[in-house]
């Protein structure tokens, strides 16, 4: 009898967590006999909630394995700490239980976790060197969201952020932080960086377990005698059209943080190395500090999810974050200047995956220093680079107070770009266009607040 009223409950479970009182009424018992078959069940069944509110879940098993994972943070001295618990559940739901075993249900991955989940480059270079030790398909596209749990928990030891999952994820970090490379020193970096790129493109070295497009690989170097955490963007080494382009957009790059810095927010610190054909671009982490030690970080998304907020434009993000007190009105303001900068340097790439927020007090967020900024509207297509009008959209009223400023840097970006030797003769000509073009824009008529 006991067997049967079990093997009901697990059914009941499969399809989603379900409350006491739709379990009672679904197998016909009273509280007692819930209480005594979950108990009979011997931790199989997950409970969130209390009393009353009590409701059950039934882990559900990733890879044949159980579905239920530590999740550790890494402080920014490198020690590790049980951050809370990770189960996946029947009908593609989620408990997370924290230190002080508090649960809550998720129907989908925790929005605190979402960023762990890799993507682009880095993502598909995973894969491709993961993929037979963890028995994935090799393609990231035929990945399910199972496969990219299990593969985090497995091998997500240096993610964005201090978070990671799983007891291998943690092994592989303390043998990493044990055994860790020898840090390259700042002097060998032009001929060092050439052959990182190549052993990165060939599959032989793990590239950045970070998101982006822009093919990356992650290193510590010796600067000065303090080990300094870089991610490392880099442009085909080849002698093309195509190869010159994106060097000429990492360039870029470096020139619009330097803008935004100059205009007094916050940004990646960045060095360019210009190595043969090949663009280096390091950026200086912000989420890791000295050799092992973390900080925490999340993107806009992620921070979305958590609200359940549609990821439309920073402008709104920036105006929802700061009417839900989640940030302060100076950091509303910021991330309003980015997009208005942004529009005006022709970076097209105003996803929420390129805006980060670091957890700060009672659950708001400080804005994290600027990144991955450049004019992507100039980025080859299928090895060409087409031409391309560059028309900013209009400026939104509730912006207009940030728009001369915005504009001055966005004017200095271009000025800069369009007389650095390092940038080709070609994009130079582009950039000076689009400064005279942004010039004209400063007379004439504005609106005055
Ligand atoms: N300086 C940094 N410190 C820490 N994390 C960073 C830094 N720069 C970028 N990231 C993380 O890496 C991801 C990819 O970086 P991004 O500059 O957006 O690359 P791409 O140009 O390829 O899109 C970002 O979404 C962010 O999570
Ligand atoms: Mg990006």
């Amino acid at each position: 009898m006991r067997e049967k009223q079990q093997q009901e409950l697990r059914r009941l479970l499969m399809s989603r967590v379900l409350g006491s009182r739709e379990l009672m009424q679904g197998l016909n018992i009273s509280q007692p006999t819930l209480s005594r078959l979950i108990n009979n069940l011997n931790n199989e069944i997950v409970f969130m909630g209390k009393g009353r509110a009590t409701c059950y879940g039934l882990p559900r098993k990733i890879h044949g394995k159980t579905g239920r994972f530590p999740v550790y943070a890494i402080d920014p001295r490198g020690e590790a700490r049980l951050h809370g618990h990770l189960t996946a559940l029947q009908g593609g739901q989620y408990c997370w239980k924290d230190a002080n075993d508090i649960g809550e249900l998720f129907s989908s991955l925790p929005w605190f976790l979402q960023d762990l989940q890799l993507s682009g480059f880095g993502a598909r270079s995973f894969a491709y060197r993961q993929h037979e030790l963890l028995n994935l398909p090799r393609k990231l596209a035929d990945w399910s969201e199972d496969d990219m749990l299990y593969a985090t928990s497995h091998c997500g030891e240096d993610r964005v952020g201090n978070l990671l999952i799983g007891e291998e994820s943690l092994a592989h970090y303390l043998a990493m932080a044990r055994d860790m490379a020898p840090e390259i020193d700042l002097d060998s970096r032009n001929w060092q960086y050439p052959q990182l790129a190549r052993k990165t493109l060939a599959g032989d070295m793990d590239s950045a377990q970070i998101g982006g497009e822009q093919p990356k690989f992650a290193i510590c170097v010796d600067d000065h005698g303090t080990p300094c955490h870089m991610v490392i963007k880099f442009s085909p080494a080849v002698d093309s059209k195509e190869a010159r382009r994106y060097a000429d957009l990492l360039i870029c790059e470096h020139l619009a943080l330097e803008a935004i810095r100059i205009a007094d927010f916050t940004a990646a610190r960045s060095r360019l190395v210009i190595a043969g054909n090949q663009a280096f671009l390091g950026l200086k982490r912000f989420d890791r500090r000295g050799a092992f030690g973390r900080l925490p970080m999340i993107s806009l998304r992620a921070v979305h999810s958590r609200i359940q907020a549609p990821c439309d434009s920073w402008i709104d993000a920036a105006s929802r974050l700061e009417k839900a007190d989640l940030i302060n009105s100076k950091d509303a303001q910021k991330l309003r200047w980015l997009s208005l900068f942004s529009d005006l340097i022709a970076n097209t790439n105003q996803h929420f995956g390129n805006i980060s927020l670091i957890p700060h007090q009672q659950g708001g967020y400080l804005l994290a220093p600027a990144y991955g900024a450049r004019p992507t509207l100039y980025e080859p297509v299928a090895g060409e680079s087409p031409l391309r009008l560059f028309t900013p959209p209009p400026v939104r009223n509730e912006v207009a107070a940030d728009l001369p400023s915005a504009l001055d840097a966005a004017i200095l970006f271009w000025k800069s770009a369009a007389v650095d030797e390092r940038i080709s003769a070609e994009f130079r000509q582009i950039c000076y266009e689009n400064c005279e073009l942004l010039k004209l824009r400063t007379d004439g008529p504005k609106l005055v607040t």
